[in-house]
């Protein structure tokens, strides 16, 4: 591996971002991408603003005004809350932009060329109350595979089938409460029944995903791959390209049809690639063609099928020789206490605010230990409470306060360098496994090795006893300090603010992330390199 892509999903604008975002991908994608940074690895993460869509349309339509009021409303508090988490995005774009539009169009127009769509008139959800044809999210009904009662007419929540217009039983406008009927509609459609050889000989290529993901992917792809429409009737979305169409490809009427969001989303990633290297006067094809590049794609788990078949499908039938994912880090859902998240319910906690009142590391602290890696997770309050006091500030905030406090007033800064292989060994060897699990994306595990070398910190102080052993305690200080000094690089990527603290407390300068340098390392501690002078604690406990 030479140069790391990473892809987080990009969020719907369409309202405030709540800390299921966070565990989902924000914070899972950049802890990665400043592991890869600090190991030397060129890196570039993107993602932007998912504009289009009847997320956005119906928000809209809900509070009667335009999409774009929308859009604008709600895309400076996402950035906002990436400045304040300090997430590591190069670039973070929008759906919007006249380079995205132009190459949503492009992929379309090759697909087309490379023989991959076709169209064909289909039966669509539509309201004669209305006199419209109506996104399959404005409707409401019960599904015809497993019976739950309203479901959206996309996807049933509750059995995760994504749905085709027609699979819902009694469809009624989510608007209006009128009854839908279907009506005939042309659109394109990306046959992912001709790519499936392509797309299955990918997947099984790629035995090294999380399993639930690796699966659930071979399961849609032994019960065959369909084509699908990738137009809506909808006048919000990127436009077709009527007139780069050859005439006898051209559908019936164009009006009011766009692009489907999900077909223009996942192109941002390479769209806004293009972006990032023409303001940055570099070449997209460093990051897309390079087979020394890896692709890792982060996501909450009901975005899975889109990116491992889907945008996959999509990249191949270009015919580029385009990067597909390496690996898509697809995570489960968080509840709240037990429930879904629903702001209309108020079972909801805000990124930015929860961020405002206990700090970003506190908060980072804390998803890091329940990320919904391996199945669905549950964030509880008083549980919060509990790892933070008991794990952030017991554990790591006494340790860095007794050795500090114990080197600047005990010792007056005199430490002897001598090494002690013990705690070396432990150093090094919690370097090797992150390294080792990271590269998986095993950030809980790799967090929770993190916590673990620090109670050997702490149990080191106890079993040598400085405050007893005085004549040992220049050794015993300098080698928790040594571990201090580590343990700077090795949170840093997951909770850079510590680190950056834990630095200025030694007096040492930032870690750098230096393209080439590995600095993910175990590192001598020369004792003049340091100095304590400031010994206020670094956390305090919460009450929440
Ligand atoms: N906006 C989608 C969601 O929130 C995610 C889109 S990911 C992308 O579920 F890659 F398609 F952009
Ligand atoms: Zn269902």
């Amino acid at each position: 591996m030479k140069k790391i892509f990473i892809g987080a999903a990009w969020p719907y604008v369409n309202g405030d971002l709540h800390i299921g975002h966070l565990a989902g991908y924000l914070i899972p994608a950049d802890t990665f991408s400043r592991f890869c940074r600090i190991l030397g690895l060129e890196t570039l993460m993107v993602s932007g603003t998912d504009c289009h869509g009847t997320p956005i349309t119906l928000e809209a339509d809900k509070r009667n005004v335009k999409p774009e009021d929308i859009v604008s409303e709600y895309t400076p508090k996402i950035h906002n809350l990436i400045r304040f988490y300090d997430f590591t995005f190069d670039i973070f774009t929008s759906t919007t932009t006249q380079n995205h539009k132009r190459i949503t169009q492009e992929f379309f127009l090759r697909l087309l060329k490379n023989g991959y769509i076709f169209k064909q008139k289909t039966f669509q959800y539509y309201s004669p109350e209305e006199n419209r044809f109506l996104p399959d999210r404005y409707v409401e009904g019960k599904c015809s595979f497993c019976l739950a009662e309203g479901q959206r007419g996309d996807q049933c929540e509750k059995c995760g089938k994504v749905l085709n217009p027609g699979e819902l039983i009694e469809p009624k406008s989510k608007l209006t409460g009128s009854k839908v009927i279907l009506k005939e509609t042309e659109h394109y459609f990306l046959d992912y029944s001709k790519l499936q050889p392509k797309i299955e000989a990918y997947v099984r290529e790629n035995h090294h995903w999380r399993s639930f993901v690796y699966e659930e992917t071979i399961s849609w792809l032994k019960k065959g791959l369909e084509p699908r429409a990738i137009t809506r009737d909808l006048d919000w979305g990127v436009e077709i390209p009527i007139e780069e169409i050859p005439e006898n490809l051209r559908l019936d009427n164009f009006d009011h049809k766009r692009f489907y969001v999900w077909f223009d989303a996942v192109i941002g990633y390479f769209s806004a690639t293009v972006e990032w290297a023409q303001k940055n006067n570099r070449d997209w094809r460093e990051f897309w063609q390079n087979k020394e590049c890896f692709h890792y794609y982060f996501m909450g788990k009901d975005n899975l099928i889109f990116h491992t078949i889907f945008w996959p499908g999509q990249i191949l039938g270009q015919n580029l020789n385009l990067n597909l994912p390496y690996f898509p880090a697809v995570n489960n859902f968080l509840f709240l206490e037990g429930q879904k998240f629903s702001k209309s319910r108020g079972v909801i906690i805000d990124s930015l605010e929860i961020g405002e009142k206990y700090g970003s590391d506190y908060v980072r602290f804390y998803l890091n230990l329940i990320l919904p890696e391996e199945k669905d997770s549950d964030f509880k309050w008083s549980d919060f409470e509990k790892r933070i006091n008991g794990d952030l500030v017991d554990n790591l905030g006494n340790f860095l306060q007794r050795v500090f406090v114990f080197y600047r007033d005990k010792l007056k800064g005199k430490i002897e360098r001598e090494v002690d292989n013990e705690i070396k060994e432990k150093i090094e060897n919690t370097y090797k496994l992150i390294r080792e699990k990271m590269i998986k994306v095993e950030i809980v595990s790799s967090f929770n090795l993190i916590l673990d070398l620090i109670r050997e910190g702490n149990k080191y102080l106890e079993k040598n006893e400085p405050w007893k052993n005085l004549n040992l305690a220049p050794k015993t200080i300098y080698n928790s300090l040594l571990l201090i000094f580590n343990l700077r690089k090795i949170l840093n990527p997951f909770l850079p603010e510590t680190s950056k603290i834990i630095s200025q407390r030694l007096n040492l300068k930032e870690i750098k992330y230096e393209i080439g340098k590995d600095n993910y390392l175990f590192e001598i501690l020369d004792p003049q390199e340091i100095k304590i002078e400031k010994i206020e604690p670094l956390f305090s406990k919460i009450k929440v």
